[in-house]
């Protein structure tokens, strides 16, 4: 076991074939030793590459009754000031708060439409965060969301979890429709993936959303860009290619990486390899510099070369902080349990932050401070603004928010299906789900920033 033992996004018995043609998709005891033990498998994230098994169409589905047809979640609660921390707080019995938009008509990926694939338990809708404090966090509003960032090129680049929070502001920026928007592309050129590489304008106010997918921040090569191999070799010293060409357009970065840092890598500075974190046996002589290390260096590396790219001033760069997974139990020990079942968050005390959660949370709060005083008023000329979206405690309290083995069509169509057989998806949360309130205080942040 490594000093660090973190969970990974799917788990397969380990009698069982893949059930895709990804051989990253299943996790082999071997494989797994020399891992020391539970990180590469986090790596399966887009593990997301496997289409839905069951491809009939879902029958009636009694949750559409759920679905708010008005979608005016416009709150009308003054408040939301300068000294509201949102950081800390607790999830609050709020029926229909969650239920903002149908997913299915926003270009979500298929396995984060819980409701779409058969979801029957919506409770995870129903819960609002409350901040400490008692100040209140207003329900996402899209006309001050795109009144704040009016004229600004908005982009998220990152990992998997940045692509859920990108596509649930977009799905809560077009709900109802009530301002014109166009999708500008999804996939281009060299990056034709169509959920990684997109970009939305929102013409009332001449604002553009785009997703730069691009997990290590930095440009990488190896698992991260071909899922069919094994281990990820990661250059701190270049920005990745797809969003460093359009670094001098970007106002607001919203910067979320982690999970693949903890399942490891080679590290180079141009040729030279400068360390590994759960290295590949040809790498093991190599130095282990853990996952801390390298992730500081990617942050701030990004934070450099978006600052340093010539756009005009002021810009505004939002760190977003660590959103854990909720894999419960050991797989040897209990393969069953090793699914997130849960129904509603946890209470407060209920469950212990993993140390890894609050190591890389602090990673990012550091980086941030840092990155104050280093661009401090003056990053090149004019204002910058650094944020931290701090959403580790509000996530970490959701077991219950994440599709599961409803990342699947119907898991459970077809006669005799063994429910240890399932694979789940315990990281993403469903959309809607609790990665919409990351948006909710990203619009505050923003706004109060002003
Ligand atoms: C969501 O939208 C799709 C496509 O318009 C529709 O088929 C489906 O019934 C809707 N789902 C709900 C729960 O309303
Ligand atoms: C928010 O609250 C947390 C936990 O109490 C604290 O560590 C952090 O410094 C606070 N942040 C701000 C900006 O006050
Ligand atoms: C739907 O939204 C309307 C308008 O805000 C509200 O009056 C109604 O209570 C909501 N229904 C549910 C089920 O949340
Ligand atoms: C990479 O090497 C250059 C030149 O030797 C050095 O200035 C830089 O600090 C190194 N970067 C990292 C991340 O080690
Ligand atoms: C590590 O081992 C590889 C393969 O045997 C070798 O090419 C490389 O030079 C070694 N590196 C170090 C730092 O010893």
């Amino acid at each position: 076991m490594g000093a660090y033992h973190y969970q990974p996004v799917v788990y397969h018995p380990h009698n069982q074939k893949p059930s895709c043609k990804n051989p990253g998709y299943f996790v082999s005891k071997p494989t797994c030793a020399w891992l020391a033990c539970g990180f590469l498998s986090l790596a399966l994230l887009h593990l997301l590459c496997c289409d839905p098994t069951a491809t009939r169409q879902a029958a009636f589905s009694p949750l559409r009754q759920y679905i708010n047809n008005t979608y005016s979640f416009v709150s009308t609660v003054p408040g939301g000031g300068k000294s509201c921390n949102y950081s800390e707080g607790s999830w609050v019995w709020a029926p229909g708060h969650g239920r903002r938009y149908n997913a299915t008509e926003c270009n979500v990926k298929e396995s984060h439409d819980c409701i779409r694939n058969g979801r029957h338990d919506t409770g995870y809708l129903d819960w609002r965060w409350q901040p400490a404090g008692n100040c209140p966090l207003l329900a996402f509003d899209a006309t001050l969301f795109l009144t704040v960032v009016r004229g600004k090129h908005v982009a998220f680049i990152g990992d998997s979890m940045a692509r859920n929070q990108a596509q649930s502001l977009i799905c809560l920026l077009t709900a109802g429709a009530t301002f014109p928007y166009r999708l500008l592309y999804r996939g281009t050129g060299a990056y034709p993936d169509k959920y990684n590489y997109w970009r939305y304008a929102f013409p009332s106010h001449d604002v553009t959303v785009s997703f730069y997918w691009t997990p290590f921040l930095v440009r990488a090569e190896g698992k991260s860009v071909d899922d069919g191999l094994l281990h990820n070799y990661v250059h701190l010293d270049e920005p990745h290619d797809r969003w460093a060409a359009d670094a001098d357009t970007i106002d607001v970065a919203v910067l979320t990486a982690g999970h693949w840092f903890l399942n490891g890598a080679v590290y180079y500075n141009g040729s030279e390899v400068i360390g590994v974190h759960n290295a590949p046996p040809e790498f093991t002589n190599h130095t282990i510099i853990g996952y801390a290390w390298p992730l500081r260096v990617a942050y701030r590396s990004a934070m450099e070369w978006l600052l340093s790219s010539g756009r005009p001033q002021p810009r505004t760069l939002v760190l977003a902080t660590f959103s854990p997974s909720h894999f419960e139990g050991e797989p040897a020990e209990n393969p069953t349990s090793w699914v997130c079942r849960k129904t509603e968050p946890y209470t407060e005390g209920e469950k212990e932050m993993a140390w890894v959660v609050k190591d890389t949370r602090g990673i990012v709060h550091d980086e941030a401070e840092a990155a104050k005083a280093r661009y401090d008023g003056n990053g090149g000329g004019g204002a910058v603004r650094i944020e931290v979206l701090d959403v580790t405690k509000l996530a970490a309290m959701r077991p219950d928010g994440h599709p599961g083995v409803y990342m699947n069509r119907d898991p459970f169509a077809h006669d005799g299906v063994q429910v240890e057989k399932l694979v789940s998806d315990c990281l993403h949360f469903c959309l809607p789900g609790p990665v919409d309130t990351f948006n909710e205080i990203l619009v505050q942040l923003l706004k109060r920033g002003r």
